[in-house]
């Protein structure tokens, strides 16, 4: 046989198989039509329902489908499920005022799901979320992206899918109301859009906190009108001159991994005197912006100016902050006008962050400098205290007696309480080798938000156990009373970014372990289930990859 005439065979072979392989696709496409929608439609959430009652029938979103809301603060919920449900449909679903509707949002007392709690019924009729607050009907939409078809995570239009809700009465409560996630954009940036993402993904899974670290001492990302230079200089750095950098790169190079290489391209750089600087910090404008973007997805933002210590970024641009005009880390508290400094910058977060809750930090604070210098000595003195422990305690105070005048709530890590701390303030336990921090914090009065580095440090490396550990821990210390238990505001995973410096190497870092976290912040703790969580959790996996989020492999 000539070359051409075999040639001419294999396409024709090629031709009969790819026919036949159509006919089995249609046959098999009719099939599926031909299937009761019950059987097809799975109830899969996380984090899992207080209660899920599964009805016969199921509800099927259709392109005439209708949205409706019963009080005008909803109409961003009702806005805020059009845009959701749009991309993959292609439906430009109407939304009206009233109870008439296939998916009607309906705020109500007469529920009994309490704050953020949410009622939700499908039927073959229509879908109805009753809520006693507006976060509650923002977790009744969670719930029903859930039910949905995980292709309805698309970003295009999915032609081919019957976009079905199976029947069910779900009644649903949280067991923590902090259930928090923290992002440091300050070792690496993120950008406004990554952020919004980011968020995105929280709202998805429930998630009501977003602790934002913007101050460290590799940057500074926060626009502060009075004092400029901080983002003009520390908001840019050169690459080549920072230890995290250089170690992203070299990680990216040794392990062939382009999530690990430092972007310095668009929005991630800037050209100052002749040389490409890598960095970025967000407007007060864009500040706004993603507040509002937060707020319509049910999620406070907690913004963190992190002092005394983590506070280069400022002290290089302002040396009279440091003790000896060094320009040193940390900020010198014996000074007044290192005190002006931090009002004045607080008072710029106050007025743009509307949310009661602002984070000090008061994380590991090299307090040598202070032993050595004449200012916070005398400080000390003045102030009658006993050493520089209680120099930081006594600067705390006096900053929350600032937030507190300024109607604000203060959070710091949990070095705060060293030298003693207020009863009003909240404590993050972050020192997971230091377990009697929980201990400690309630039985001075203190409320907690729990996030260990033992489980809840998603930078840290993964391995295949990492996700059931995190799942089955006792992160809630189990030597707690009742009352003490009443002080525990809930849980926070954090993402410290020195060796993350992209959304997809953060994402990578991230997901699906948050996933096991906002089930233990959600679900009582007697209703969390090991096997019924992994088995929930492969098919997230798929929803999380259709809304092209990076994961680590659950086997690898
Ligand atoms: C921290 O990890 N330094 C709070
Ligand atoms: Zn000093």
């Amino acid at each position: 046989m000539s070359e051409s005439i075999c040639i001419f065979a294999l396409e024709k072979l090629t031709f009969l198989f790819l026919c036949s392989m159509k006919t089995l696709k249609a046959l098999l496409v009719s099939l599926v039509f031909m299937m009761p929608h019950s059987l097809l439609a799975e109830v899969n959430i996380i984090p899992q329902p207080t209660r899920v009652t599964e009805k016969t029938g199921s509800f099927v979103l259709k392109p005439n489908a209708t949205i409706a809301y019963n009080s005008k603060s909803l109409q961003p919920a009702a806005e805020y499920l059009r845009e959701k449900l749009k991309p993959a449909t292609g439906y430009e679903l109407p939304i009206g005022k009233g109870k008439k509707a296939d998916i009607v949002l309906s705020l109500t007392t007469q529920t009994e799901t309490g704050a953020e709690g949410y009622k939700l019924t499908s039927s073959e009729k229509g879908i109805l979320i009753e809520a006693a607050d507006y976060r509650g009907i923002i977790h009744g939409i969670a719930t029903l992206r859930q039910l949905l078809p995980y292709q309805i995570e698309k970003a295009t239009l999915q032609p081919y899918v019957t976009w079905m809700v199976p029947a069910v009465e779900i009644e649903d409560t949280p067991n923590f109301e902090w259930r928090g996630m923290m992002l440091d954009p300050v070792r690496h940036f993120f950008t406004l859009e990554e952020t919004k993402r980011f968020l995105d993904i929280m709202a998805l899974y429930k998630f009501s906190k977003f602790h934002w670290h913007l101050v460290d001492s590799q940057g500074w990302r926060l626009e502060i009108k009075k004092y400029p230079l901080l983002t003009d200089n520390s908001g840019y750095r050169d690459p080549e001159g920072e230890h995290w950098d250089r170690r992203c790169n070299e990680i990216a190079k040794n392990d062939n991994n382009p999530r690990m290489i430092v972007p310095m391209t668009g929005e991630f750089t800037r050209m100052k005197n002749g040389k490409l600087e890598y960095g970025g910090f967000y407007t007060q404008d864009e500040v706004r912006d993603l507040i509002e973007y937060a707020t319509v997805r049910g999620i406070d933002i907690v913004p963190e100016f992190d002092v005394p210590g983590h506070s280069y970024a400022a002290t290089k641009e302002y040396p009279w902050l440091s003790c000896n005009n060094d320009g040193r880390d940390p900020i010198c508290v014996g000074k007044d006008t290192s005190l002006e400094f931090c009002r004045n910058v607080y008072k710029e977060i106050f007025d743009l962050f509307p949310y009661e809750y602002v984070e000090i930090g008061g994380d590991e604070v090299n307090r040598s400098a202070w032993k050595k210098c004449a200012d916070c000595q005398k400080r000390i003195q003045d102030q009658g205290l006993k050493d520089e422990a209680e120099l930081q305690s006594w600067f705390t105070c006096t900053m929350e007696k600032y937030f507190n005048e300024n109607g604000k709530k203060l959070i710091g890590w949990d070095e705060i309480l060293e030298g003693g701390v207020s009863k009003s303030a909240t404590v993050n336990w972050w020192r997971g080798d230091h377990t009697d921090v929980v201990q400690r914090s309630t039985s001075g009065g203190n409320e907690v938000i729990l996030c260990p580095f033992t489980f809840c440090y998603f930078d840290y490396n993964q391995d295949n156990n990492t996700i059931q550990k995190l799942y089955t821990g006792d992160i809630v210390p189990t030597d707690l009373s009742a009352e003490q238990m009443k002080l525990i505001k809930g849980m926070q995973g954090n993402i410290w970014c020195e060796r993350i410096p992209t959304e997809a190497q953060m994402q990578y870092m991230v997901f699906p372990r948050a996933l096991a976290l906002a089930e233990k912040a959600w679900t009582k703790n007697t209703q969390q289930n090991w096997d019924g969580f992994y088995s929930r959790l492969q098919k997230h996996i798929q929803r999380l990859n259709t809304m092209g989020v990076e994961q680590r492999p659950l086997v690898e």
